[in-house]
Parts: C-alpha cells; sequence; structure tokens
C-alpha cells in the first residue's frame, strides 16, 4: 500500500451519527473486531473484550438506559448552570439507538511487574506512591482499548461502514454491563456504533504546526 492510500483511508474518516436503515453482517463485524485485535497493547496482554450487539431491542434497552441516567443529571440543580449545553447533552447521549450495531468494549486492568511493586511498596514510600500516581493517570488497559477502538473505526472505514466511538454510554456504565453480561473481571470503556453511513460530515484539524514541537 502507498502511503497516500493510508492517509486517504486516515483523513477520509469522520465519525458518523446517522445510518442506512441497512443490517451489517456478523461477518463484517466479526472481521472489523479481529482486525481490531491487533492493535499494539500493552504488553501483549489483549485484555480486550468485545461484545457485537446487532440485536434491535438490546441496543434500545441500552439507549434508553443511557438517557436515563442523562435525563437524571439534566435534572438536578447544578446542571442549571448550564442551561443551553445541558440540553444539548441530552438530546445527544442517545442517538446511537438508531445505528443497526454497537460494539461494546469492554477491558481488564493490565498489571506490569513495575506496577505490582509499586502497588507493595507504596503504602511505606511516598515515592512509590508517586509513580503509581504516574501509572495511574493513564492506565495501559485504556490506552490499549482507545489502540483497539482507533483500529476499529479505521477498518470500518475501509469497509465502506459509517462508526462512531462513543463515550458518553460510560454514564449507564452499570445498566450496560448487566445487559451485556459484562465479561468477567473486565469494565466498559467505550461502545461504537456502526452501520452504512447515512451522512457525510467533515471535519477539520489544528494545522500540525499548532501541535508539535520539535525538539533538537
Ligand atoms: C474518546 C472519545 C470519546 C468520544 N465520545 C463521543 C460521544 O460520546 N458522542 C459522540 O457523538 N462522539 C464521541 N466521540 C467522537 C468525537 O466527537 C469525534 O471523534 C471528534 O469530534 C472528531 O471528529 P471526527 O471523528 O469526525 O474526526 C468520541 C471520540 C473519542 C476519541
Amino acid at each position: 500500500m502507498k502511503i497516500e492510500e493510508l492517509e486517504e483511508i486516515i483523513k477520509g474518516r469522520r465519525s458518523v451519527r446517522r445510518w442506512k436503515n441497512q443490517e451489517v453482517s456478523e461477518d463484517v463485524l466479526v472481521r472489523a473486531v479481529e482486525m481490531a485485535t491487533w492493535a499494539p497493547n500493552g504488553g501483549n496482554f489483549q485484555g480486550w473484550r468485545f461484545r457485537v450487539v446487532a440485536n434491535r431491542e438490546l441496543i434500545l434497552r441500552m439507549a434508553d438506559a443511557v438517557q436515563s441516567v442523562a435525563d437524571k443529571i439534566a435534572s438536578w440543580p447544578e446542571a442549571s448552570r448550564w442551561k443551553e449545553d445541558v440540553e444539548r447533552y441530552r438530546k445527544n447521549t442517545s442517538y446511537f439507538r438508531h445505528a443497526p450495531a454497537c460494539i461494546a468494549v469492554f477491558v481488564r486492568r493490565y498489571e506490569s511487574v513495575a506496577d505490582k511493586i509499586l502497588a507493595v511498596r507504596e503504602p511505606s514510600d511516598p515515592e512509590a506512591k508517586q509513580i503509581r500516581g504516574f501509572r495511574r493517570f493513564a492506565p495501559t488497559g485504556i490506552q490499549s482499548a482507545a489502540a483497539a477502538i482507533t483500529t476499529l473505526l479505521l477498518v470500518f472505514h475501509a469497509m465502506g461502514l459509517g462508526a462512531v466511538w462513543l463515550a458518553a454510554p460510560l454514564i449507564a456504565k452499570k445498566e450496560i454491563e448487566e445487559l451485556l453480561s459484562v465479561p468477567e473481571g473486565t469494565g466498559l470503556v467505550s461502545v461504537v456504533a456502526v452501520g452504512y453511513p447515512d451522512e457525510s460530515p467533515q471535519k477539520d484539524r489544528k494545522p500540525v504546526s499548532e501541535v508539535v514541537e520539535f525538539i533538537r
């Protein structure tokens, strides 16, 4: 593959939030997830688990659970400070109910040998406690899940599908984990909603000079 082709896939992918009323076959979904499992991940531990949901009723129940928590958050008196934002938030949290399929991504906590040492030493050594804090700031398991989800989105795009990465459903983590019977020892990280796209959204990026600093 030429770099230009890869560039086109990377830059041509956009988050898609409207889908055609058309099923995505199980083969296609599983093939995409299989490719996503080739993403880099901490210690090649592969602590990720994927629940592919193509059952309409289950997707609706997940979306209802998310909407119900969003409505509750919006009803709290503290929300009145951000009225317009809150209304937009309420309206935009559960649109994934219209997606033909959703992939719930779960992850197991990853513990390197350094993490094991730090956990034992932390109570007696402030430096160990601080270093453990650095590790907790960006957990390896979550970084690994992010690598898999990114890969999944690119694969979907290359397949002609449209997907969106959703962190919003985390507000109903408990309910979704119950609905999908959470894989043993893991926790929900995100949901990816996917289908055949019914929109072609455009988005820009900041110029690279704004986000990169070269150190020689
Ligand atoms: C960690 C993460 C969480 C996201 N959560 C949501 C979400 O809850 N709802 C949503 O509509 N989009 C969500 N997105 C999609 C972003 O809004 C989107 O990637 C961003 O606006 C850039 O647009 P693009 O993906 O089309 O380039 C999320 C993206 C990431 C990486």
